[in-house]
């Protein structure tokens, strides 16, 4: 059995940071380490402790000055969007219709939906993001692929077929039969195969009439384990539009209650503009409200009232994503970034710590998965990064002045991107800098002169 030794600074989390000097919230080892073998931490505390355990043979890989983290977790983004990212619309629905509903067409294909695949776990791997949520397309052809290659890849990944039968292009509409007996197989034949987890992906309430939310609520008594994942109050006009469609329901929130897919396991992306009866449901039922900074910036879609829903006596779970083909950015440091600004508009602060919580374990946590993701306890999955704050020349100037694991923290968060990410370890292995082998193994990837698409609708 090869076990691996890895030094460097180690930074976990225990719980959520009250304030920014909480130092009870996390395990910080200056000369730290840990040991991985099988795909898993077996050891994690001061280097010289586990060092006097293992015997000479051990390879030792040296990660100092660098920090090591557990692997950050996105909680939703859309794997058929990656070349939607940046289309000019003044808001969502015009977003859906004109860009993303088009491009999403093509992923009946299943050579298009194997390369943009390909595309999306090197994505991933180069940003530090070892766990994502993702949608993948209505195909079944486009699950195929994403859990072909999270599965050649080793990692733990979460994913749907989406379910949409209305208001969208004709070459991206199932059934409600269909929905169901595709999200059936796709369960069938991926839940629980390496590290991959299968969601109940219902789109959202537009464009699912109410006998495929039927569907959707006979998937999720039939799979009770399993994730649900959809969208929730983004935008105004979304909003009107999706309570035109369900008149008997009180409200957006209660529509998916009344087909029964509130829950634990349940992550609703978005979460702008909910009502206070709203917010009782959601913490009631101990659904997630998924924050997506960059996308609601860039949709102009609203500010996401994080602490509110934190702080009131009936709290509401939250966790953090990017939305790309909506966010702008793959990397879960920009995330935060744009996270903290929207809560500075609202006069509320986010701390580092709090940041870097919610890129791990509280993401984790909002996925029910913290006992094999987001720490780096022993037992645990070896998924974690090493990150720099001198990645590039500005961030080195500033690192100069930085005093603090706070203010380190501060500083990769604020200037980091996937520049920072020195590497990121899959079950173990190194996968950030074996990225450039894969992509010339699969000839492809390796080719940047990609010859142009014609012009789409
Ligand atoms: N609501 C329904 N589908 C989508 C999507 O693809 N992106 C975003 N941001 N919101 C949605
Ligand atoms: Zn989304």
């Amino acid at each position: 059995m090869t076990s691996t030794l890895i030094r460097g600074r180690i930074l976990s989390f225990t719980r959520p940071p009250t304030d920014i000097g909480d130092n009870g919230a996390y395990v910080y080892e200056e000369d730290g380490a840990l040991l991985v073998e099988n795909g898993l931490i077996v050891a994690s505390g001061g280097y010289d402790a586990i060092r006097a355990e293992v015997t000479d043979d051990v390879v030792e890989i040296d990660h100092r000055p660098h920090l090591i983290l557990p692997g950050l977790i996105d909680t939703h983004l859309h794997f058929p969007q990656m070349q939607v990212i940046g289309s000019y619309a003044a808001n969502l629905l015009e977003w859906l219709n004109t860009y993303t509903f088009p491009e999403e067409c093509r992923f009946v294909e299943r050579a298009h939906a194997d390369r943009i695949a390909g595309h999306f776990f090197d994505e991933m791997v180069r940003h530090g993001t070892t766990t994502a949520v993702a949608y993948c397309s209505v195909h079944k052809a486009s699950a195929d692929a994403f859990f072909t290659e999270a599965l050649r890849r080793n990692m733990r990944m979460v994913a749907g077929k989406v379910m949409m039968d209305r208001n969208a292009p004709q070459g991206l509409l199932d059934t409600p039969e269909m929905g169901y007996d595709e999200t059936r197989a796709v369960i069938r034949e991926w839940h629980g195969k390496g590290r991959n987890h299968v969601a109940i992906t219902p789109r959202f309430a537009i464009t699912s009439t109410p006998e495929q939310m039927s569907a959707a609520q006979a998937l999720a008594l039939e799979f009770p384990d399993l994730h649900i994942q959809t969208h929730l109050s983004e935008n105004r006009d979304e909003i009107d539009f999706t309570c035109s469609l369900y008149p008997e329901a009180t409200d957006y929130t209660d529509i998916y209650a009344r087909y029964g897919l509130m829950g634990k396991k349940t992550l609703l992306g978005h979460c702008i503009h909910l009502s206070e009866r709203e917010m009782d449901a959601m913490s009631e039922t101990g659904s997630v409200a998924v924050h997506c900074p960059t996308s609601n910036l860039f949709l102009g879609s609203g500010l996401f009232p994080l602490r509110k829903l934190m702080n009131r006596e009936k709290p509401v779970r939250v966790s953090l994503a990017t939305d790309i083909g909506g966010g702008t950015s793959y990397s879960m440091l920009r995330t935060l970034d744009e996270a903290y600004k929207i809560q500075q508009l609202q006069g509320e602060r986010l701390n580092p710590f709090e940041s870097f919580y919610f890129m791990t374990l509280g993401n984790a946590r909002a996925l029910s998965l913290e006992d094999r993701i987001g720490t780096l306890e022993v037992g645990t999955d070896a998924d974690f990064i090493v990150l720099s704050m001198a990645a590039t020349s500005a961030m080195a100037l500033k690192a100069e002045v930085v005093r603090s694991l706070a203010d380190e923290l501060f500083l990769l968060q604020t200037m980091g991107d996937d520049r920072a990410v020195v590497e990121t370890y899959v079950a173990g292995q190194a996968a950030k800098t074996t990225i450039g082998r894969l992509a010339s193994e699969d000839g492809e990837r390796g080719n940047i002169f990609l010859p142009l698409s014609p012009s789409r609708p």
